[in-house]
């Protein structure tokens, strides 16, 4: 084990801990970094797994959107001393940050930090009130232009889909009516009139709000064709033998990593009446158990580690496949970019 400079296991900053790492233990299992090996973290945040990558011998490649992040990382890469590169970028660019020579590794833990989601002012969360916004990236188009511009059909379909609200054409509905009044600005302000038009049940675990805020954040970012372009991209970049590594925190991410590894293993997808003539050569091999979750443990220790799954492959040497969204079925939500102006 090499020291680890950068003081913590899940520090950037070389603060008080702000981000419990999730999975740690079977990422590393997964990823295998030793020393001569290089390997890109997609998702820095507080440098958790960089961290622990790094203390294995391995160099990094980290990449995050968000800014904060980007800034907190400084002290961290000054501690490494040239074996850590970190770099302002999207995790669909990670091609564009990989060594000619390719990557042995490539790990993604999708969706949100603690720290993101303790700012109010970044406005993930209705917990504390703070500007609509939730752009991880600090740019482009905000959960407020969304909710205030957005024609209703495509509301409706933004929190059904990325949601997968029941009552979309209600709220979407409520929505409209309200901003005609007064714009939405605050975080509370869309959770309040949420709460008013699908008041909670008993029996309801979440509140109301949850399922829409959780859409407006993975639109706002276009989290699923992030994901979606990174796994292609990694299937570019990785040597032969390299590791694949993803870590997700719910369904309509861990569907796409599913159906992205069992689509590059290969098999003959035909059916009985449509067969297929060959079948194609696995780009990735299954590493480990198909899926992985947290421990009773460490859900116990972390709740954001309840709902994490881990999937993992190794690439092989056949030539990556084209990078064909189809394989996914993801919804079009392409005419939402207009927000109906
Ligand atoms: C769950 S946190 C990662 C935590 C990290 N593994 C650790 O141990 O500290 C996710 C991070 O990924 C970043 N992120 C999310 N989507 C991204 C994308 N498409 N490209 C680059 N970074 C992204 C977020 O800004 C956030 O900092």
């Amino acid at each position: 084990m090499v020291a680890n400079p950068g003081g913590g296991s899940s520090d950037a900053g070389g603060g008080p801990v702000r981000h419990i790492p999730v999975l740690l233990a079977e990422v590393l299992a997964a990823l295998e970094p030793a020393a001569g090996k290089v390997i890109l973290d997609g998702t820095f945040g507080a440098g958790g797994y960089t961290s622990a990558i790094l203390s294995a011998g391995a160099d990094v490649i980290a990449l995050d959107r968000d800014p904060t992040a980007i800034a907190a990382g400084g002290a961290m890469v000054a501690a490494w001393g040239g074996r850590l590169a970190l770099v302002h970028s999207q995790f669909s660019q990670l091609a564009e940050h990989a060594p000619v020579s390719g990557l042995d590794g490539v790990v993604l833990d999708i969706g949100v930090s603690s720290m993101q989601i303790d700012e109010a002012e970044r406005g993930f969360s209705f917990q504390k009130n703070g500007p609509l916004d939730m752009r991880m990236s600090a740019a482009g188009v905000s959960a407020a232009d969304v909710v205030n511009r957005a024609k209703v059909a495509d509301l409706i379909r933004i929190f059904h889909f990325l949601g997968e609200e029941s009552q979309s054409p209600r709220i979407a509905h409520a929505i409209e009516k309200r901003r005609l009044e007064k714009p939405f600005e605050t975080t509370r302000d869309l959770a309040g009139l949420i709460e008013l038009v699908t008041p909670r049940k008993m029996k309801d675990k979440i509140h109301p709000a949850t399922r829409v805020f959780q859409a407006l954040r993975i639109f706002v970012n276009d989290e699923l064709g992030e994901l979606a372009q990174a796994l292609f991209a990694a299937e570019r970049v990785l040597k032969p033998g390299g590791r694949l590594v993803v870590v997700t925190f719910h369904s309509l991410e861990d569907r796409i990593v599913k159906k992205f590894f069992s689509d590059r293993a290969g098999k003959a997808s035909g059916s009985r009446h449509l067969p297929i003539a060959h079948e194609r050569a696995a780009t990735f091999e299954t590493v480990g158990k198909s899926m992985v979750s947290a421990s009773e443990a460490e859900a116990d220790a972390n709740p954001r580690a309840r709902s994490a799954k881990l999937r993992a492959g190794r690439r092989t040497d056949a030539p990556a496949e084209a990078a064909d969204l189809s394989i996914f079925g993801l919804p079009s939500l392409a005419s939402l970019g207009k927000l109906g102006a």
